[in-house]
């Protein structure tokens, strides 16, 4: 059976520790020049029906450095896009590469691609979650304050799939979260009310970071709600993250995006270029924590 990374709670809280920490000697493997390819031969299909630039960048050129390749498949270029069954397709394609890669809308896409799938089947963001970005996070709070376990993060603004991930990464990563958000833009809340131990939405973002050690936002209008844009820009007015939100935080806090930013928006400028924000460093994770996760699900020995 093959294992899949539809969302983080796919992976025991011991695996993702290990693709974290793989992550970060891949990185160093790869700064020093090192060639390593346990994958060679092997392909991953990569379906994308929203646009990309971190994720088709960091998959396909993660495939290449570890000795396989890669295929982008939008959704306009394939039967897919034509109505052809998600469980057809799934069932043609597994019979052809070695991993599959989706971006799409619905979770359930990806839940019924993978319920169809011979091969590894990766959630690469849907409505719902963006684990990948997470893994990401993950290991670049690692590489600049160590372990994230026991510390408290606040996510300001939409209640969207990377704030998902954020609640599944307080479960399976142990630390406290806060949520800012307006109201009528809160994250599920089954999700909220099943990590209620470690999860709370606190409405006004002043209070929300005091103490905190992470702060991260996202755009206000997602893939897809493009035409919200305008309103969602006065709802969320006070939610920018900005250097007098920074201020309240920890001393030593971190500011994460996983970009793309509209600077002005949900973050100032002067936070964005600042020296706590890592968020370069966070796009470049991308490469390497899915490295680690492919070299996870691909490789026998994992
Ligand atoms: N953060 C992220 O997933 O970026 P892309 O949309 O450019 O892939
Ligand atoms: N919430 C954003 C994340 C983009 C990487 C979106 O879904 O568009």
């Amino acid at each position: 059976m093959a294992r899949h990374f539809l969302t983080l709670l796919d992976l025991e809280p011991a695996e993702l520790d290990w693709v974290i920490n793989r992550a970060i000697e891949l990185k160093k493997m790869q700064h020093a020049g090192e060639i390593y390819e346990p994958l060679k031969n092997q392909v991953l299909g990569m379906i994308f029906e929203k646009s990309s630039t971190r994720t088709r960048i960091s998959f396909e050129a993660g495939m290449t450095q570890f000795g396989g390749s890669a295929i982008f498949l939008s959704s306009r270029d394939t039967q897919l896009g034509r109505g052809e069954p998600i469980e057809d397709s799934a069932r043609v394609m597994s019979r052809m590469v070695d991993a599959i890669m989706i971006r799409t809308f619905d979770h359930e896409i990806v839940e019924k691609f993978a319920a169809y799938s011979k091969v590894p089947v990766i959630n690469a963001l849907t409505d719902d979650f963006h684990p990948c970005q997470l893994l990401a996070d993950m290991q670049t709070y690692k590489e600049h304050r160590g372990s994230i376990k026991g510390k408290t993060v606040t996510w300001v603004g939409d209640g969207n799939n990377m704030c998902h991930s954020y609640i599944n990464a307080a479960r399976q990563f142990d630390f406290k979260l806060n949520i800012a958000c307006p109201e009528g833009f809160d994250p599920h809340h089954q999700l909220v009310d099943d990590n209620a131990d470690r999860v709370q939405i606190i409405r006004n973002p002043k209070e929300a970071v005091i103490n905190s050690d992470l702060i991260v936002t996202d755009v206000w209008a997602s893939m897809g709600q493009e035409e919200e844009q305008q309103a969602r820009m006065v709802k969320f007015a006070d939610y920018q993250v900005n250097k007098e939100l920074m201020d309240l935080a920890n001393p030593d806090a971190l500011f994460m995006h996983c970009l793309p930013a509209h600077r002005g928006e949900e973050v100032s400028a002067e936070v964005m270029d600042d020296l706590d924000s890592v968020v370069w460093d966070e796009a470049e994770n991308r490469l390497h924590a899915q490295k680690a996760l492919l070299e996870f699900l691909m490789c026998q020995e994992g």
